[in-house]
Formats: structure tokens, sequence, C-alpha cells
């Protein structure tokens, strides 16, 4: 029986790769340069899977393509924002994601990220790149204490809880969150969260500020000027979520005028583009949609998708089936 043809939208790890060329008639993306619309388009018509990830952005337009010899897309991520999910079910395409393998370091992320606006670490570094650093004193870049603090969850999700608790744990953070859904007891009980009824309540009484949930037309621009207005002037915006979900202009406006005292971004509006607004704070601090990029996280995205897609083939039930 001949192999079932599956093409990769970008580079992937060494190892995975191989156990691709293993087990498939696969098609690799050696130059790692992001498929176009139309490529996207011959990938549905020529393969039985399509491996795409975050920065593939799967329209409708694309979905709808006529004589699609693909049946199911594998995506790389655990968001799957990126693709049209109402058309690719109404299309009969299968779609996976890889949740779980990546909750761990997405949240040391967003510690990080935490730790470098409150601490002002990414105004430090680039004093002594720019050869700036006349050497210490007492009023220098004086950050924020991080320990004790109170630590605001927007979305309570697996990467939202596993933050929590490095963040309760490890810094005797208190922990409150706004979800739409009652997470169980023994979670709440052993983090002592505490869950605010409207994101407004917990925007003014956290002095960090961590955003959670998914991307798509629901959370855009769900921290707008006018939330934004409600956070302490000391407080920290760290978002390793999606970068719509925070209005971008708004946010800079925000920092530039002292609404607030600084934020930490893994993600942005468009990216890679970055509002060149960014570029001209200092009490910002970013990075490159880093969330899930270990070694290790990033070989289990892998195969993750390889168990997904090797259950779809045996006539199974991929384990992390989204439609
Ligand atoms: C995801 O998985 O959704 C991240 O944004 C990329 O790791």
């Amino acid at each position: 029986m001949s192999k079932p043809k599956v093409i990769v939208t970008r580079k992937w790890p060494a190892e995975v790769e191989a156990q691709l060329k293993a087990l498939y008639d696969v098609q690799l993306n050696e130059s790692d340069i992001p498929m176009t619309a139309d490529e996207l388009k011959k990938a549905l018509l020529t393969a039985d899977a399509l491996l795409s990830t975050v920065t593939d952005s799967i329209t409708a337009d694309i979905l709808n393509v006529e004589g699609k010899r693909a049946k199911i897309i594998g995506n790389f991520g655990v968001g799957y924002n990126n693709i049209d999910i109402n058309t690719a079910k109404a299309q009969g395409l299968l779609v996976t994601n890889t949740p779980h393998v990546l909750t761990d370091c997405t949240a040391d992320i967003a510690m990080l990220l935490l730790l470098m606006s409150a601490r002002r670490a990414a105004e430090g570094e680039r004093l002594i790149r720019h050869q700036q650093w006349t050497g210490w004193k007492p009023t220098q870049l004086i950050g924020q204490k991080v320990t004790g603090k109170t630590l605001g969850l927007i979305g309570f999700g697996r990467i939202a809880q596993a933050m929590a608790k490095k963040a309760h744990h490890g810094f005797g953070m208190k922990i409150l969150f706004y979800a739409p859904s009652q997470p169980p007891q023994n979670i709440i009980d052993d983090l002592q969260a505490t869950r605010c009824e409207t994101i407004e309540e917990l925007l003014s009484e956290a002095n960090f500020v961590s955003l959670h949930c998914p991307g798509g037309e629901a959370t855009r621009h769900l921290i707008n000027e006018q939330r934004l207005k409600l956070m302490r002037p000391s407080a920290h915006l760290i978002n390793t979520a999606r970068g719509d979900v925070v209005d971008s202009k708004a946010l800079i406006k925000a920092l530039k005028e002292g609404w607030i005292a600084g934020a930490g971004l893994d993600v942005f509006e468009g990216e890679p583009n970055i509002d060149p607004g960014f570029l001209a704070l200092d009490n910002i601090a970013l990075l490159p949609h880093l969330g899930s990029a270990t070694e290790e996280t990033r070989i289990a995205m892998g195969n993750r998708v390889l168990a997904n897609i090797a259950a779809f083939f045996t006539g199974e039930e991929p384990e992390d089936r989204v439609v």
C-alpha cells in the first residue's frame, strides 16, 4: 500500500522530520519560507494531510478550494485561530492541535515577561549593550517587587493554571482569575485563587495582569483603551496568548501616558510586523513569540501531530481533534 502524502508548511525539529520521512510520502519545507495562499490550496489538492502551524493563515477561501484530497489538517500549536474552523468543519476536514506539551514552557515565558517588566530587565540589558552603564547607584532602574503581589489571569486554562502555580508557590503571589467556566475546586484550593465576576474587577485589583484566552473574533481587542484605564498605574500587562487580544494602539498610549507601568509581550497583532510605537517605548519587554520555543517542547509538539495523523490514517479518533 502506498504511503499517505503529507505536506509540512514550515521547518520542524529534525527528529520529527526524520520520522515523517520514514512514515509518509512527505514534502518538507527546507527553505522555511511560509507558503502562499496558492501553495496552501495546492497542498490541500495534492496531499492527504496538511501539517500547518500558527503562521499559516488557512482562510475560508483556501479551505473551499474545489477537489481537495486532504482530509486532515494537523496544526502544530495549541492555538488554531489561524484556521477558519467553521469552514474546515463545513468542508469535512478534521483539524487537530497540540495541547498539554507546551503548557509549562509557555507559562515560563509569561513568568519571564512578568519578571522582565517588573524588574526592568530589558532596559537594563539595553543599557549594558549600548555601553551606557556607568556603574551601580541606589536610584537606578528601580522596578517593582514581584514576591507577594497580586497576579490576575484572564482565561484560566492549562497555561494560566501553570503560571498561577509558579507565581503562587514560587513567588507567594495572590491569584485572581477571570474565566467563563468554574475550574475544579481542588485547583482553586491549591492556588488559594479567587474568581472575579468581571474582567473589570480583576483589572482594578491586580498588580500584574496576564492574558490566557484564545485568539479570534470573540476576544479581539478584549483589552482596549477603556479597560487599560481600569488598571493600576503601577500595574503590568503580560500577553503570551494572541496579539489581537490587545488593542496595540491603546496599549502604546497607556504605556506612553503612564496609565500602567509596563508590559511584556510575546505575541503581536499582525506579527511578525511590530507596531513601531512599541519600539519607541522603554517600559515594555518584547519577545518574538517564544512561548513554546524549547527543544523538548517543539519535539513534543511535532510528536503530538504525528500521533494525531497516525491515528487518523489507521481509522482511529485523533486524541487532539478540534473539529
Ligand atoms: C501555540 O501553540 O498556539 C503557540 O502560539 C505557538 O507555540
